[in-house]
């Protein structure tokens, strides 16, 4: 069918860098110019996508994570589709129809019993923020916690229990009453909690910030000390949700039975903006504990109709496609494949992952490497863009850095690729990995190039 859409598109398609440029971010153009990123992408299935020369590319950034059942996924798309055609009543919102409740039920049916009841939002940052203020309401109490190297969205609540001041500095005064404690230490945190007044705990089981695992107990032992000093567990899945470790969520690992747990991204398959927070039945009741108190949260768009059938069908997906054994099989063979290369590289630290969470950590060759240090200086944490970029230019796979000023390189890949995929990525990594550690002088040149064009043109002011 060729529509207006198609026509547009076609007609003014190959403006969208300096069109984006004029009217959107043009900081953001130059970014994606100085590391070489400035593809015009064309069209997008599963874990690929092409140029518009046609040439296709291994995704393994996945979207930051929002394509676990893979890109333009056939079934969820006829899922939407019919849900258009069936002109439903959607959000009468002064009443309520049938879809929130039913993918409340299959959430719920897949999360662990401490929760049961879902409120829903629109993103996973929202949920993370109904999840600080319907957590201090239900425990009365108002400092929360959050580990080190945190990351929970970017708005201003989330943002209060980030941790980093690349993401804070300039926006300050943050919420009061947020603090964070040291990750996998659970004497800091229980001195912290012994208190008494810690509304909540929130943390990442495994922490998209550079990929950090928890330490055998950590989380089972926060868990617990949060049930002794009277304070809210919560667990943000955002990232970890929907089979992105090997289980539905990665709390399973653990056997966590929190009273908090924050999802968004897969859950609409990559199409709609969706985010839940799955609470106790205690924290419910603790916050919407009247009819006046009935509407105490809530957004316009959250629950709508088309994040509702997408989060439906995604379920459905995952299951059907067995895509979490999926995850747990090819993440357990891409640890395994490229485990090697922390012996084999003096510049790689440590290959670590769980699932199709999975990240690469570089340091400086033992002995030291003046090239090495002259990049740290310049930027920290440049050398992760010498594998990142040729990954790009080179081997045609998308892949990202793990946060700022971290020399961690991050795949989170659509959990639908092949073995054959992972013989793509594998192949490529050795490579410009064996490339990077040489330092080659055209390569360090780039780089250098690229962090100078992105420096800031202002300090940032602290807080
Ligand atoms: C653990 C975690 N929480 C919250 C968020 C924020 O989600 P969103 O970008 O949908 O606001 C993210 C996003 O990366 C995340 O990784």
């Amino acid at each position: 069918m060729v529509g207006w859409l198609s026509e547009l598109v076609e007609e003014r398609g190959a403006e969208a860098l300096d069109l984006h440029a004029q009217t959107v971010n043009p900081q953001f153009v130059k970014l994606l110019r100085t590391i070489g990123f400035d593809r015009r992408w064309a069209r997008a299935e599963g874990a690929y996508l092409w140029d518009d020369d046609g040439n296709r590319y291994l995704d393994v950034l996945g979207g930051f994570g929002m394509f676990n059942v893979g890109r333009n996924n056939p079934r969820i798309r006829e899922a939407l589709v019919e849900a258009l055609e069936l002109n439903r009543p959607g959000s009468v919102q002064l009443g309520v129809d049938v879809l929130p409740a039913l993918l409340a039920e299959e959430l719920l049916s897949r999360a662990p019993a401490s929760v049961g009841k879902v409120l829903f939002t629109s993103s996973g940052t929202e949920a993370v923020e109904a999840a600080l203020k319907l957590g201090r309401a239900a425990a009365g109490r108002s400092r929360v916690l959050s580990a080190e190297h945190a990351f929970h969205g970017l708005t201003l609540g989330s943002l209060s229990a980030n941790d980093g001041a690349e993401f804070t500095s300039r926006f300050g005064p943050l919420l009061p009453g947020f603090e964070r404690v040291p990750w996998n230490d659970l004497e800091a945190l229980e001195r912290e909690l012994a208190r008494e007044d810690v509304a909540l705990l929130i943390v990442e089981p495994v922490q998209g910030k550079g990929v950090n695992l928890p330490a055998e107990g950590y989380l089972a032992g926060a868990q617990e000390l949060c049930r002794r000093y009277g304070t809210l567990f919560c667990v943000d899945e955002v990232q970890t949700g929907f089979g992105r470790t090997g289980r539905t969520f990665a709390l399973e690992h653990w056997g966590l039975e929190p009273d908090l747990i924050t999802v968004a991204k897969s859950l609409s398959g990559g199409y709609v903006p969706v985010g839940a927070l799955l609470m106790s039945d205690a924290v419910y009741e603790g916050v919407f504990d009247s009819l006046p108190n009935a509407v105490s949260h809530g957004s316009t768009f959250a629950p709508n109709d088309l994040a509702m059938v997408a989060g439906l069908a995604t379920l459905r997906e995952l299951d059907e496609q067995g895509l979490v054994e999926c995850s747990a099989r090819l993440g357990d063979e891409l640890l395994e494949r490229t485990r090697p290369l922390a012996e084999r590289s003096s510049v790689v630290r440590e290959v670590r992952g769980l699932g199709l969470m999975w990240a690469i950590e570089f340091e400086e060759p033992e002995g030291g490497s003046r090239t090495w240090r002259m990049l740290e200086r310049i930027q920290p944490a440049l050398f992760a863009q010498l594998v990142v970029v040729p990954l790009l230019r080179d081997h045609r796979i998308l892949s990202q850095v793990a946060g700022h000023g971290l020399n961690v390189l991050k795949a989170l890949p659509p959990l639908v690729v092949t073995e054959d995929d992972l013989d793509w990525l594998v192949s490529a990594l050795d490579e410009t990995v064996a490339q990077a550690e040489k330092m080659p002088r055209a390569l360090v040149r780039f780089a250098l190039q690229a962090a100078r064009a992105g420096a800031p043109r202002r300090r940032p002011v602290r807080a």
